[in-house]
């Protein structure tokens, strides 16, 4: 199988499972607990049908968004993720000239694997920076100016992952940055020899965001220990208002699931939320940012732009998002298989893909613009 034998994120899943040693494909993959909230990110887009209006024009669709300042010229955005450089030897590269080439937003996470400075040189398309609150402050502060140097154009606070999520197939494998394998976890490299040859070829894996705080030479971590020990839990409302002042400009939290918190993040000034649950990664059973759309767009949808990201693998679910009033989406697996599968093609053969549906759908639903879709083209089952 190859990369243009893929059609949908099911192909390149299968192409990444193919090519990925276990331990890695599994943190991709893997979700917390039971992995139920995994399931019902996508499961929550079948509660609802699409309802056509027809004989509308539609030569012409222009299906660009204004969120939070930026102009994107599509609805979905790559939500920044972590370690890029495991996955693929191109990394947060590849997504930065994919984004760039489709014009629209990605995130640098505090984890990556490239520094913000590069990857803002990479692309000119809108830059997000996902920032953790760690419990060194000096970290924080440094991080946030070199970000705000960069001319990085969204701070965006993760309030997700106060603590580590249980996940399981990481226990499991053994999974841990820079790199830590358990014996079964071994023989899963070993039987990868396509990957390791990749990998141990090219430039060294690094965290540049956190290395002039954080000794990376000395053992390895679990992404469970590093968000149990590293950020802090002590994170409030007051310390994220501070943050919003200091940072002076768009600034958005994700993982925001209650129209209380929404109102909140207005009060304090933020720009955006975004409905997400890490993508099923940290609190399972909890419930789907899409699944909350309606009932926070209906309390800010007014004052604040509303996001949601987790579980979106076709057109029709952004369609489905964008009806609710989402002003854009963002997807994380969808893009990352690609990436692990076939690199910067992989990553633009995906979006270039979803592009192609959203316009399809657009059409077939007789949305000339987004601003045409409403709640008006949805119906949900009772
Ligand atoms: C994760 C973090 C690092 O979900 O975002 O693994």
């Amino acid at each position: 199988m190859r990369v243009s034998d893929c059609y949908n994120f099911h192909d390149f899943r299968r192409l990444a499972k193919k090519r990925l040693p276990g331990p890695i494909f599994n943190y991709i993959d893997g979700a917390a607990d039971d992995e139920v909230t995994y399931r019902r990110n996508t499961a929550a887009f079948e509660a609802c049908d699409l309802l056509p209006s027809v004989l509308n024009g539609v030569s012409d669709v222009d299906m660009s968004v204004t969120v939070m300042g930026q102009k994107l010229a599509m609805p979905v955005y790559c939500s920044p993720t972590a370690l890029q450089r495991l996955f693929h030897h191109e990394g947060e590269r590849a997504v930065a000239h994919a984004a760039n080439r489709f014009g629209t937003m990605f995130g640098v996470s505090s984890l990556g694997t490239i520094s913000l400075e590069e990857a803002r040189r990479i692309s000119s398309a809108p830059q997000v920076y996902q920032f953790y609150f760690h419990k060194d402050r000096g970290l924080n502060r440094d991080m946030m100016a070199r970000a705000k140097q960069a001319g990085v154009e969204v701070m965006m606070l993760t309030v997700d992952s106060i603590t580590g999520g249980n996940r399981e197939r990481d226990q499991r494998t053994g999974f841990a940055i820079p790199f830590r394998l358990n014996l079964a976890g071994m023989a899963q490299f070993a039987v990868k020899p396509g990957w390791a040859l990749n990998y141990f070829t090219h430039e060294k894996f690094r965290l540049p965001q956190l290395e002039s705080h954080v000794d990376m030479g000395s053992g390895t971590m679990s992404i469970s220990r590093y968000f149990t020990e590293m950020l802090d839990p002590a994170m409030n409302w007051d310390d994220v208002a501070e943050m919003v002042k200091e940072w002076g400009g768009h600034f958005c939290l994700k993982g925001i699931m209650t129209v209380e918190d929404a109102r909140r993040a207005v009060d304090i000034g933020c720009t955006g939320i975004v409905l997400s649950n890490h993508g099923g990664r940290q609190l399972d059973g909890s419930r789907s940012g899409f699944d909350q759309l309606a009932e926070i767009v209906d309390a800010v949808g007014d004052r604040i732009d509303v996001m949601m990201d987790g579980g979106i693998q076709r057109g029709t679910h952004v369609l489905k998002a964008l009806s609710l009033g989402a002003k854009a989406v963002g997807v994380g697996r969808y893009y990352l298989f690609p990436l692990a599968a076939a690199g910067r093609a992989g990553v633009e053969r995906s979006l270039s893909l979803m592009k192609t549906e959203i316009e399809r759908g657009m059409k077939l639903m007789g949305c000339a613009t987004v601003d045409r879709l409403s709640t008006s083209n949805l119906r949900f089952r009772t």
